[in-house]
Formats: C-alpha cells, sequence, structure tokens
C-alpha cells in the first residue's frame, strides 16, 4: 500500500495524539507524508462530534474533495475518530466519495482495513463498541521532539447531559500505571521534556483497575520520578472528582507544571444539576481557592458552555458571577449545541439562538478582559518558557510556553533553540499571549 498520505485532525487533543499513531501505522506500513490533497493517494479524515459545527466542517471538507476525486478515482478516501463512530453508515449515505469509514476503537486496524478498501467492490464500514487493541500500544508520528502526549485512559463513565463523547468514546479504560511510566521513560531517552497525560476525566483514572489503585496523584508522583521529564501537565481533570490529593502531589512534585484546566461550564447550581455535572459553584470555587493556596502561581482555566437549554438570565448572570470570582487566566467559551442521542437535546429550550449569541459575546468580553488583566501582571516579571520553535504570529519572533501552558513570542536571538528552557522577562500582554525578550 506505499504512497502518499494526508491526514487532516479535527477536534480535542485526544483526537490529535490519535493522529500521531494514525500516522504511525501508515508510516510503518510505508506510506509518507503528502503536502496537499492533489498530491495525496490516501486522504484521512480524524473526525470530531462535540458540536455539530464540527460536523458540518468536516461535511464540507468532504464536498471539497469529492470533485478531486472525480478527477482521480484512485485516490482513497478514509473517515475515522468520532464523527464516523457517531454516524457510521450514514457518513457513506452522505459522501459517496468514501471509501473506509473506520471508528475510535480501531486505529490499530486501519492497514488491513485499506487492504480490504482496494480489493472490495464498494466502500468499507468497520464501527467496534469496545476498543481492542489501545492506541497507546501503536506506534507514534509525533508532532514535536520535546513535547509529547501519553494517553492513561480513554473513554468516559460520567453522563454529563450535553455530551456525545460517552457514546463514542466508550466507557472508560484506564492504561495500567506501569505501561504509563514505561512510555514516559522511553519519552524521555528520545528527548521529550515535557508530557501531557490524557484523558476524558483523569480524576477518575485508575478505577476500573484491580484494587481500585493507584489514584491519579500516585501517577503523577510517579510520573515525576521519570528521570529528564522536567515538565507535567494533564487534561482534562473533572471538578466533581478533584482530590485533596492530586493538589497536594501537584504542589509537592517539581516537574509538574503550575496549570490547571478545570471545566466548569456554567455558574449556575440549576444548571449544573441539569448537566449532570455532580457538584456547585460554591464547591467549584473552594476547589480552585485551595489549588491556589497550595500551587503559588498557578494559572487555572476552564469550559464553559453558554445557552445550555432553559438557561435564564438569572442563570447566566452566575456564570459571569463565577468568572468575576475565579478569576480564569483563559477559557474556552461555547455556545450550547444540541447532540443528537444525549439527555439535553430532548429538553425544552425556548431560549431563543440570538439571546445565546448576545451571551456568548458578553462571556466572551469578560473572560477576555480578565485574561488580560492576569497577562498583566506578569509585565516586568521572570517566565520560564520551554521554546517550541518560530511565531505562527509573527516570523520574526519565537514561540514558548511558561510552565502555567501561556503562550509568549519572544523577539528572535541565536542563542535560542527549540526545545530549550529559557528565561524570559515579559514586556507585553495581551488576552492571549505574552511577549518578551531572553533575560540574560
Ligand atoms: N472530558 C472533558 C471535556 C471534553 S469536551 C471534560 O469533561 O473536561 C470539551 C468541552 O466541550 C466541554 O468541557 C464542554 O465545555 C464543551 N462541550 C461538550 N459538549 C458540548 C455541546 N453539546 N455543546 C457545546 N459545548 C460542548
Ligand atoms: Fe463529556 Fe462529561 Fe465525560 Fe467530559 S466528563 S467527556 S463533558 S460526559
Ligand atoms: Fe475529542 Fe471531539 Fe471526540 S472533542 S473526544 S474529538 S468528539
Amino acid at each position: 500500500m506505499p504512497g502518499r498520505y494526508l491526514l487532516r485532525t479535527f477536534g480535542c487533543q485526544m483526537n490529535e495524539h490519535d493522529s500521531e499513531r494514525i500516522a504511525g501505522v501508515l508510516e510503518e506500513r510505508g506510506l509518507e507524508q503528502a503536502d496537499s490533497a492533489e498530491n495525496a493517494d490516501l486522504v484521512v479524515f480524524n473526525t470530531c462530534c462535540i458540536r455539530d459545527n464540527a460536523d458540518q466542517r468536516l461535511y464540507g471538507q468532504l464536498g471539497q474533495l469529492a470533485s478531486e476525486k472525480a478527477k482521480r478515482p484512485d485516490m482513497k478516501i478514509a473517515v475515522g475518530g468520532c464523527l464516523a463512530q457517531k454516524d457510521g453508515a450514514r457518513l457513506l449515505e452522505r459522501s459517496s466519495a468514501v471509501d473506509l469509514v473506520f471508528g475510535t476503537h480501531n486505529v490499530a486496524r486501519l492497514p488491513e482495513l485499506l487492504d480490504l478498501a482496494d480489493v472490495s467492490d464498494g466502500p468499507v464500514l468497520e464501527i467496534l463498541e469496545e476498543t481492542e487493541v489501545l492506541a497507546a500500544a501503536l506506534p507514534a508520528s509525533r508532532r514535536s521532539p520535546f513535547s509529547a502526549w501519553v494517553t492513561i485512559s480513554v473513554g468516559c463513565d460520567n453522563s454529563c447531559t450535553f455530551c456525545i463523547v460517552p457514546s463514542v468514546r466508550g466507557r472508560e479504560v484506564s492504561r495500567a500505571a506501569t505501561d504509563i511510566v514505561d512510555e514516559c521513560e522511553r519519552l524521555a531517552s528520545d528527548g521529550v521534556v515535557e508530557v501531557t497525560l490524557l484523558g476524558q476525566n483523569v480524576n477518575s483514572y485508575g478505577r476500573d483497575l484491580d484494587g481500585r489503585r493507584p489514584l491519579f496523584a500516585d501517577l503523577l508522583r510517579s510520573v515525576d520520578a521519570v528521570e529528564g521529564i522536567g515538565r507535567i501537565r494533564f487534561t482534562s481533570p473533572h471538578p466533581k472528582d478533584l482530590r485533596p490529593e492530586t493538589i497536594e502531589a501537584m504542589a509537592e512534585c517539581a516537574s509538574v507544571c503550575e496549570q490547571l484546566h478545570l471545566p466548569v461550564q456554567s455558574g449556575s447550581d440549576r444548571i449544573l444539576a441539569a448537566m449532570h455535572r455532580g457538584y456547585r459553584a460554591g464547591r467549584y470555587l473552594e476547589r480552585i481557592e485551595d489549588a491556589r493556596r497550595s500551587i503559588p502561581g498557578l494559572t487555572l482555566s476552564t469550559d464553559i458552555i453558554v445557552g445550555f437549554p432553559g438557561e435564564t438570565e438569572a442563570d447566566f448572570q452566575a456564570t459571569l458571577d463565577l468568572v468575576e470570582a475565579a478569576r480564569f487566566d483563559s477559557a474556552f467559551t461555547f455556545i450550547y449545541s444540541p447532540r443528537p442521542g444525549t439527555a439535553a437535546a430532548g429538553m425544552n429550550d425556548p431560549v431563543p439562538p440570538e439571546e445565546k449569541r448576545e451571551r456568548y459575546a458578553r462571556l466572551t468580553e469578560l473572560v477576555d478582559s480578565i485574561a488580560w488583566s492576569k497577562n498583566l501582571d506578569l509585565v516586568g516579571r521572570p517566565v520560564e518558557i520551554l521554546v517550541e520553535g518560530p511565531s505562527k504570529k509573527d516570523p520574526s519572533k519565537i514561540s514558548g510556553r511558561t510552565r502555567g501552558g501561556k503562550l509568549v513570542h519572544v523577539s528572535d536571538d541565536d542563542r535560542i533553540r527549540a526545545g530549550d528552557v529559557v528565561t524570559v522577562l515579559v514586556g507585553g500582554a495581551a488576552s492571549h499571549y505574552l511577549t518578551g525578550d531572553l533575560a540574560l
């Protein structure tokens, strides 16, 4: 099956990481990366279906690619990931250009499925309900020599009423701690200095393993002991499962970064209950206060949904109040998108779309102004960054991230190379980034 492949990825870090595995599996079979669809013998989409606009993007891109395929019928199109898992055969009905549909549980079988698609008269579809081989066991073609994602669990056992993830990613399955630590050791010996531990709910890590241990906190300590890994991040912890032991481990482990992404979703207790989140706004605020007390300089970020079914102006105001109280360094904000098959999709939703958009605009304005003021607090201070490479925003600068995960654009300096950990004096701040110069 040699030839050239193009891989397009949508969605979250899990998908980005799965794509490294998809690329790894294809490259092991002798395929090379193509730089455009025109040069590709195979185009693979790794899809997302978290909100309707993710679905629309994929179908839009498939439409565009269909005309390329009409010119070159030998080109193969494969669609995998969450939308494929959700839509399955419907995807083939909506696009006749697709040759193969695979899901979130059978990345390991991709080469066999492609071979099958080669000899088959019609399109091939394989969607499994359970994971046979954890993608983590597959070869990966990593995007960065210095930073790596490490899967600690797949799937999700929660039932947030707005969320499609449990139905596409399945039940939570944790990887054995020894496998995770071995992978981190291997990565460190390859030159990786930063790992991001990935799971839909990292705080429930290990609950499905024998003896219900280790806890996530134990895992953090084990990865902290890996020599060569100087920065450990993780995403996402669920607020209801954030235990004091995790905060303690974060505070005590030198390599665990001072960063917490803790999705709150809403500041209204009524909406949080309807979302099935399992905590109240007051408890969330207490948890972050504990975390900030224990971890000096903590960078805190969150996810917020606006316009959940039945959200009143008073509920929305409670979200704004929570944002004011929490003073997040940053927040991903979303307008609620009904996902067929989820509990919330059947709820009465009288709020007009214009009103949701207007709330969304008010929320992002507040989030951005707080983010900016938090970044301004850093002006004049030194921060440690891991250099990533040339800045995408301004080619005369190079970029890196602080331990808190903040993006910093640094005036180019020939003493700095990608992969270096350097100290930068912050000179300027915007809502989404800092600027600075190398500190001597
Ligand atoms: N497992 C992660 C979240 C994964 S989805 C966690 O629980 O932290 C990432 C974010 O997308 C969620 O935190 C939520 O804010 C948003 N999201 C999920 N479903 C959504 C929907 N139906 N409409 C709008 N936003 C949604
Ligand atoms: Fe979705 Fe909730 Fe699971 Fe996160 S914890 S993936 S929001 S069901
Ligand atoms: Fe991630 Fe989207 Fe799937 S957010 S888990 S790629 S639905």
